[in-house]
């Protein structure tokens, strides 16, 4: 698989800056289907080559893979070269009545990886991430579990997805990863106060901040933000569009994967790959948000 752009992990995959997040297409308040794939479309039309998924994004358990299913008719409907984007879905999480809920049990990583192939269409899952640890489950046998996919060829990388930097140096001595996927954004800095961020730049390895605009709820104060507001207007570019150039600045490990609903807002995000903002527009924000020194 060869695609343009920045390196994403040690392993000589490469992607584009910005990746599209598919959660807002299959959840609670989703788009009709033909608007989901326009909303795709227009994300790989804008440039966008990383797709991040998961097979909880749906409405409950009865629907589970309804977004991998979707990503996958999106490739196969495109106009463009379908091996160009690079997919990364997770497991390990389940929607019983619609609630979120973590299950890290191998037995549920195995049958939720081999559904996720199913979903994708593919004979191997690029990368595969595990969800969330699972309290009730040791991680080390979580990540195991995703070893082993691995080893069998189901899975070509493993990323993990909210968890702390001790917990990345635990995985990596059971498996390679290749990728972190914590919640950051201006005003989530957990991230980069813990150390993950920090510790996939040393390692190499990409960081994929989730909700990167604040998600479903919190991207109104991204939106109403009056010096994100003020630095946008410099640059002709939207507080959103500042938010994911402000993150790109913050490492050569960070790929946002901002969500999108609408087509507007993935041409938007993707825009976003190409904005420079200034070392002045940098410090500016930094001072407002507390970014640690
Ligand atoms: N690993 C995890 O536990 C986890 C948790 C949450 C999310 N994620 C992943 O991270 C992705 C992003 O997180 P998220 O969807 O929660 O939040 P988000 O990316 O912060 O975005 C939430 C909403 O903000 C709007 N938006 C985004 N970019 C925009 C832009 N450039 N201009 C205008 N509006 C914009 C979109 O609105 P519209 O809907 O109106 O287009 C989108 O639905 C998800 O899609 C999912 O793939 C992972």
């Amino acid at each position: 698989m060869t695609l343009p752009t920045a390196t994403f992990g040690p392993t000589g995959l490469e992607t584009t800056v910005i990746g599209l997040g598919g959660m807002p297409l299959s959840i609670q308040g989703r788009p009709d289907r033909a608007e989901a794939l326009r909303v795709i479309h227009a994300a790989l039309d804008a440039g966008m080559r990383l797709i991040d998924t998961a097979d909880v994004y749906c409405l409950d358990d009865d629907d589970i893979g309804h977004n991998e299913a979707l990503i996958a008719e999106a490739l196969r409907t495109w106009s463009g070269d379908a091996d160009e984007a690079l997919v990364c879905t997770k497991g390990g999480l389940s929607r019983p009545g619609g609630a979120w809920e973590t299950d890290g049990d191998p037995e549920h990583l195995r049958a939720a990886c081999e559904r996720s192939l199913r979903a994708l269409g593919v004979s191997a899952i690029a990368v595969y991430q595990l969800h969330a640890p699972d309290d009730d489950v040791p991680f080390a046998d979580s990540v195991a579990a995703l070893a082993r996919l691995r080893d069998e060829g189901k899975i070509q990388h493993v990323g993990l997805s909210n968890v702390s930097r001790a917990e990345l140096d635990e995985a990596r001595a059971i498996v390679p990863i290749v990728s972190v996927q914590n919640r950051c954004n201006p005003f989530d800095l957990r991230a980069f106060e813990g150390g993950v961020v920090a510790r996939c730049e040393e390692l190499g390895l990409a960081f994929l901040p989730y909700s990167p605009v604040g998600g479903g709820h919190g991207k109104t104060r991204v939106g109403d933000d009056q010096i994100l507001i003020h630095v946008g207007q410099a640059h002709g570019a939207s507080t959103y569009e500042v938010a994911l150039a402000w993150l790109r600045r913050k490492s050569a490990s960070m790929f946002p994967i901002p969500g999108a609903s609408r087509a507007e807002s993935a041409e938007s995000s993707a825009r976003a790959a190409t904005l420079e903002l200034a070392a002045e527009d940098v410090a500016r924000i930094d001072a407002h948000v507390g970014f640690p020194a």
